[in-house]
């Protein structure tokens, strides 16, 4: 297995180029399935997540082809209801297919998710919204049975979950009559997706707010879409940026899309600029701590909070970081802390005493962002050097992290073994 290993404590200068958002590239594939003619996705990263979309997509007869960025999805052979469990078990954003399938086929066979190293992660919220849809759905043998032709409703969502959003907007563009969802994620990637199905042919509006309604349509034709950047990639750039008392900037990434991190990122004395889709961030003189406290778009972004804390761990002063959407998203903390970090946990809060430096250890990667963290910590480090193993975490997330961090001053390469 690959580890990654990184010399710290050079300042990072230059402007980082940022892919298209995995967390939009995932549920667009999975959207392709509502189309009976050929799709095509452009500005694609190349990930390890959107190779397991494409085989799982694949595995149910649909044709996908992939090169550079450019990658076109023909459902129209489309000859499977059932995705399977060794498949949906490698990652959870499998579960998307559940909403489109069963409003195309008006059937779907799909395998729980099952939970992961930050929490978890029930699918409750997509099933009663898909029960409220008129779909008969039951669990057997660790599969979710889904049928029956689907009806437009009104329907709440108990919590504003990204993924229910997403399942729920595909499963009503083909429903009969108007769906109002409510309390509906308002994550920009949810816009991106509701762009693509009305390129699709479908009625949505409202999407980015928190009242989507869709007028369901009875087919839905091919169409072209331009995946957004990568947000939390962007911003993970940034971070690293400032924790190096560096200067970095990125490109083609909206400052809208991170509200919230900006102005927390502000908030520590980092000196940021956005102009147009070009963000710079530079820590002239260091940076102070600050409170976190991770909520749904519009709030502090989850997905940004490890990443965070790794800056935080030198800052000067204390901050107190609540991580308030996943159950169990403080793995990267013991890792920190063998890097000499100062960090007390109680329960969902984290209680972080900016240190005056790290030193590089051996570290093990758990979950994709927590793995951000430990490279942005080991390129903090002033002395020794980072190993981190299990790297394939971050390659699920981040395309070739090492190349783009090396070609703006980082001391970091990957070694097999
Ligand atoms: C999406 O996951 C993202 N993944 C996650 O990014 C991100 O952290 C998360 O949204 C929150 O922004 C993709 O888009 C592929 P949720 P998702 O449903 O949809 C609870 C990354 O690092 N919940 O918004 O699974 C759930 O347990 C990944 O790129 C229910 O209780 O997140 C969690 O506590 C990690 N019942 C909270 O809601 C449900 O039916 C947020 O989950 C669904 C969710």
């Amino acid at each position: 297995m690959d580890k990654i290993l990184v010399k710290g404590g050079r300042p990072l200068k230059g402007t980082i180029p940022v892919r298209g958002s995995k967390n939009s590239t995932l549920p667009l594939m999975a959207a392709a399935l509502l189309a009976e003619e050929p799709c095509v996705l452009r500005n694609v990263p190349c990930l390890h997540d959107v190779f397991t979309m494409d085989k799982i997509l694949s595995s149910m007869g649909a044709t996908i082809e992939f090169t550079g960025r450019y990658m076109t999805l023909d459902a129209s052979t489309l000859d499977s209801q059932v995705a399977p469990y060794d498949l949906v078990r490698k990652m959870r954003a499998s579960f998307f297919v559940l909403g489109p399938l069963l409003a195309r086929l008006g059937q779907a066979r799909v395998s729980l998710p099952g939970g992961c190293a930050i929490g978890s992660r029930p699918v409750d919220i997509h099933l009663k919204g898909l029960e409220a849809l008129g779909a008969d759905v039951n669990i057997e043998d660790g599969y979710v049975v889904a049928t029956g032709r689907l009806k437009g409703t009104d329907f709440a969502l108990d919590f504003p979950s990204v993924g229910a959003t997403e399942n729920l907007l595909m499963a009503a563009a083909r429903a009969e009559g108007v769906t109002r969802l409510s309390n509906v994620a308002r994550e920009p990637e949810i816009a991106d997706l509701a762009r693509f199905l009305n390129a699709m042919g479908a009625q949505i509006s409202g999407a980015g707010t928190d009242l989507i309604t869709v007028l369901g349509v009875d087919a839905l034709g091919g169409a072209e879409h331009t995946v957004i950047a990568d947000r939390i990639e962007a911003a993970t750039f940034l971070v690293a940026g400032v924790a190096t008392h560096g200067d970095v900037t990125v490109q083609q990434v909206n400052p809208e899309h991170l509200p919230a991190f900006l102005s927390k990122l502000r908030e520590t004395g980092a000196d940021i600029e956005t102009e147009g889709t070009r963000i710079r961030a530079r820590a002239t003189n260091g940076f102070k701590g600050v409170d976190v406290s991770t909520q749904p778009f519009p709030g502090f972004p989850t997905d940004l909070q490890a990443q965070m804390m790794a800056m935080l761990c030198v800052a000067n002063g204390v901050s107190v970081i609540k991580e308030s959407v996943f159950e169990n998203r403080f793995m990267q903390v013991a890792e920190l802390a063998r890097m000499g970090a100062d960090i007390d946990l109680d329960g969902n809060t984290a209680i972080v005493r900016g240190v005056g430096a790290l030193s590089g250890a051996p570290v093990m990667a758990s979950d994709l962002r927590a793995s951000a963290a430990l490279v942005i910590a080991g390129l903090i480090a002033e002395k020794g050097e980072t190993a981190i193993a299990r790297v394939y975490h971050i390659d699920r997330g981040y395309e070739r992290i090492e190349e783009r961090l090396a070609a703006v001053g980082a001391h970091i390469e990957r070694v097999s073994g």
